[in-house]
Parts: structure tokens; C-alpha cells; sequence
């Protein structure tokens, strides 16, 4: 049984089933897990003002005395998530598609036209036209006016084309655009600086807080303690520069919306294509995906650029977004039906959980499903200040976990086909030791894509360029060549991109 508790009344050994807010806004991607350390509760006190708790799978409000159940619990949810590994790993091993479940036609697929070392410098120069297409349509909202139909159509066309002579190419170059911005060449990774760099501002600010009071009660600035704030600002940049630029919030939050877009849209382009739509169903799908989030340009400022604790009136104001999406596209000429169907589904779930209008199953349009789960997966593979990104595989994990409550679920088995969890420009570590960036990906055997090798086992560079097939090489000593771990991508200082266009 579900019971509601206040956060501050939270104890570890509890199983919260809830969250008074939808789990992907909090830094807890696993939807239900019971509270196994103090940091879990803060965290929880710092996002949420309540959550459900089920008592059935954890423990009480009011402690029951010699509790025995624990370990079966425990036992039966290693149960569970051994299980649920196994069945993520044949999906992935099956190259089929589900056929028959899947409202759309019998296509034929599409084949690649153009390997990707000939696609990839075109899609590197389309992304960044469409980021400035973007960016110019986000300011061209702000002041009011329509989005410029056929600027958007004709950017987004350059990316279906560009997606359907070869999907892999936009798709690393936009992932690893992305994520270069947020770990410095030789600095900290930003995980480690943003909580130092939080703590640096907020002591900033107390400072000039109490500067200003000084000041006016007529005393003295204490120019020692600013000497020192202003020492710490110093620092903390040349540790990692984007930790103190994520943290001027509206600058960050504009990045991220631009870059989110066409992540979004590569993503929704590429899951289109393996689904064998046609040119024209792409050209919508990317249409509205690439404006999906447009009507937060209509926030608020202090709700966009507050990333955690929003009150529960401050949450509806930002659910608003969907709204005034809407709004915008409608009253900008030329943006078809099934592109709006994005902007105005993109938040609404297979169980009816999700805003602004609860719609459940099969209500939910097909270009609506699809940009829930294109949304969804960019929102937890990004770094966000309130939560690091996870890689591809923990997050399409996560997501067929969710699959009955969230997506339709043949569709987004579908999509963990698509993308595979080591898509292109993952940098990943070997089971040898070497370190290299997955080039190709193996669509029949997704566990074995070629991977373009950079360092050598005792991390001493390549001089010369090795591809490794994992379907074909083997160790030195004749094992298994696999993959150990996806590292985050500039780890060494390595670019993936250099290495997915050397080919
Ligand atoms: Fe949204």
C-alpha cells in the first residue's frame, strides 16, 4: 500500500515508490528504490516536498519490531533486475523487428548510401547551421514573433536527407558536440567542479549580500573577503571553465535548449528511418521535434533557470511549456498537424501519467510516442547540473524498465534496437586495456561494433590507425575482444570526432 510522507520524515529502509514530481526532473532515475543512504534522503528533502512510499516493499511509517522480511526483499529484487538484464540482452542480440505490433507500414528499409567517413564533415556543417537556425527562432519567440515555417523545413529536409544517406554520422556529431562542452580539454570533468563552483558562487553571493549591508550601515567593505570569493571564482575556472558558465543559469539553459533540440530531432530522424517511414513522415517527425520545447522560451525566467525544487505551482507554470508550444507553432503558417503532435504529446505517457491532458495507449499519436522517447532518452544521456548524464545503455536499461508505464513498449524495444548502447563516438575502454571510439556499428550484433583503437593497453597513442572488429579480432592471447566500459567522452583528452572522420 501506497502512503504519502513528508520528506523530512523519511528513514532509510523505506521503498519510495513515488515522488510528488516526475522522477526525470530529480537526479533518481530509478522509478521505485528503497533508501539505502543518508545522501538519498537530503537529495530527496533537497527536489521534493512529499513522496509515496509503499510499505509493502520497505519499511513502515511506524517501524515494525524485529523485522524479518529484509532479505527475501532484498533476494527477490536481485531476482528481478538479473531478469531483467537477461532480457535486455537478448533484445539487443535480435536483429528483427517486432513485426506485425507496429502501426506503420511494410517499407522496405532503408540502406546506407554513403559510408560515413563521406557523411560525416556534412553533418558536422548541418548541425551547426541548424544551431543557429535554432537559436535565431528561440529569440525570434521571445520577442513575440511566429517561428519561420519554411527556415525550420528547410534545415530539417538537410537532416533527413543527411540521416537517410547515412544515420550514424549527425548522430555523432551531435551527441559529441554536445558533450564536449561540458568536460574542459585538460581540467576537471565538470561532475567534480559544478559542486565546488556552487558553493563558490553561493558564497559569492553571501558575500555581496552582506557587502551591501555593510555598506549600508555605513561601515567598511571587508575587501579581504571579497579578495578571497573573487580568488575562489579564479580557481574554480581554471579548473574547469563550463562549471561557472553552467551556473550563470540563463546562458545555460539557452545552450541546453538549442542543443537539446537538435539532438531531439537527430534522434527522432534516425528512430523514424529504422521504423522505414517515409521521406515525408520524417520531414514532420523532425519538424516537430526540433521545436518540441519552444514554448519554454515562454517561461518564466526565474522558473527556467531554477533546475531544482520547484514548488508544485511553479511545476504547473512550467508544464505550461506544452501549451504555449502549441501556441507558437499554430500561429507560425506551415508547421503540418503531426508535427504539433510532438509539441503537444511529448510529455504524456502510455499509462496516462504523463501532461498536460493524461491521454493513455493508443491515444498518444505515433510522432507523439516517438518524441517522448527521443525527449526522454537526450534528458537522461545529458548533463544537467542536477544530475550527471548516464551512459546510452544505462539509459535505454532504464527505459525498458519503463516501457509498460511510460512508452508504448514494442516501440521502444524498437528504439533500443535503433540506437544500440554503444552508439557511434562512444569512447570506450577494451577489455585489454586499450582505449578507442566505436566507428561502426554492428546492426546484427550490437555487443561487437569496430572500433577505431587510440591507446594502447599501457595508454601509449597508436601510431599508426588499427581498427578493431570485435566480431573478427581477438586478445593477444586469443580471447574474447570486448567491450569493458563506455568512458565519458573526452576522457584522455581524446575527441571522438577526430577519430570517427580519420577513417
Ligand atoms: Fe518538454
Amino acid at each position: 500500500m501506497k502512503k504519502r510522507v513528508a520528506v523530512r520524515d523519511l528513514r532509510l529502509g523505506m521503498h519510495v515508490a513515488e515522488l510528488d514530481r516526475p522522477w526525470l526532473e530529480t537526479p533518481f532515475l530509478f522509478q521505485g528504490f528503497e533508501l539505502s543512504s543518508p545522501q538519498e534522503i537530503d537529495q530527496l528533502i533537497e527536489h521534493c516536498q512529499y513522496v509515496y512510499i509503499d510499505a509493502e516493499l520497505g519499511d513502515d511509517l511506524v517501524p515494525v519490531e524485529g523485522r524479518k522480511e529484509l532479505p527475501h526483499r532484498t533476494q527477490a529484487l536481485r531476482i528481478a533486475e538479473e531478469k531483467l538484464k537477461q532480457e535486455f540482452k537478448v533484445l539487443l542480440e535480435s536483429p528483427e523487428r517486432n513485426q506485425g505490433k507496429l502501426p506503420y507500414g511494410d517499407r522496405k528499409p532503408y540502406r546506407d548510401q554513403l559510408p560515413l567517413e563521406e557523411e560525416v564533415e556534412r553533418a558536422a556543417q548541418l548541425e551547426s547551421v541548424a544551431g543557429g537556425m535554432v537559436r535565431e527562432a528561440l529569440a525570434a519567440v521571445r520577442e513575440g514573433k511566429p517561428v519561420d515555417a519554411e527556415v525550420a523545413e528547410s534545415v530539417v529536409r538537410d537532416m533527413v536527407e543527411s540521416v537517410v544517406r547515412n544515420p550514424d554520422a549527425l548522430l555523432g556529431v551531435s551527441c559529441q558536440r554536445h558533450e564536449s562542452r561540458f568536460v574542459s580539454d585538460q581540467g576537471v570533468p565538470m561532475e567534480e567542479e559544478i559542486g565546488r563552483a556552487r558553493k563558490i558562487e553561493s558564497d559569492a553571493k553571501n558575500v555581496v549580500g552582506e557587502t551591501l549591508k555593510d555598506v549600508r550601515q555605513g561601515k567598511a567593505v571587508d575587501s579581504e573577503l571579497a579578495k578571497r570569493v573573487v580568488d575562489g571564482l579564479v580557481s574554480s575556472v581554471e579548473r574547469n571553465p563550463d562549471s561557472l558558465i553552467l551556473l550563470n543559469q540563463h546562458k545555460q539553459a539557452e545552450t541546453y535548449m538549442s542543443l537539446h533540440a537538435i539532438r531531439t530531432c537527430t534522434l527522432a530522424l534516425i528512430f523514424g528511418r529504422h521504423l522505414s517511414l517515409s521521406r515525408d513522415q520524417l520531414m514532420m517527425l523532425g519538424l516537430g521535434a526540433l521545436m518540441h520545447d519552444v514554448g519554454m522560451v515562454k517561461l518564466p525566467d526565474a522558473i527556467l533557470n531554477k533546475s531544482i525544487g520547484l514548488s508544485k505551482a511553479e511545476f504547473e507554470i512550467m508544464e505550461g511549456h506544452v501549451a504555449a508550444g502549441v501556441e507558437i507553432l499554430k500561429g507560425s503558417d506551415g508547421f503540418p498537424h503531426e508535427s504539433i503532435q510532438i509539441v503537444e504529446q511529448h510529455h504524456e505517457r502510455h499509462d496516462g501519467s504523463g501532461y498536460p491532458k493524461k491521454i493513455n495507449g493508443d491515444l498518444i499519436g505515433l510522432s507523439g510516442s516517438i518524441g517522448a522517447i527521443v525527449d526522454v532518452y537526450d534528458a537522461i544521456t545529458s548533463q544537467r547540473i542536477y544530475r550527471g548524464g548516464i551512459s546510452a545503455e544505462d539509459a535505454l536499461k532504464r527505459m525498458y524498465e519503463w516501457r509498460r508505464k511510460d512508452f508504448q513498449p514494442e516501440l521502444v524495444e524498437e528504439f533500443i534496437r535503433c540506437m544500440g548502447i554503444f552508439p557511434i563516438g562512444s569512447l570506450v575502454e577494451l577489455n585489454t586495456g586499450g582505449i578507442g571510439v566505436v566507428i561502426t556499428i554492428n546492426r546484427e550484433r550490437r555487443l561487437k561494433p569496430k572500433v577505431a583503437l587510440v591507446l594502447r593497453s599501457n595508454k601509449e597513442p597508436y601510431t599508426e590507425r588499427f581498427i578493431a572488429d570485435l566480431v573478427k579480432h581477438r586478445t593477444r592471447t586469443g580471447g574474447e575482444l570486448r567491450i569493458k566500459r563506455v568512458l565519458p567522452s573526452g576522457a584522455f583528452g581524446i575527441n571522438p570526432v577526430d577519430h570517427i572522420a580519420k577513417l
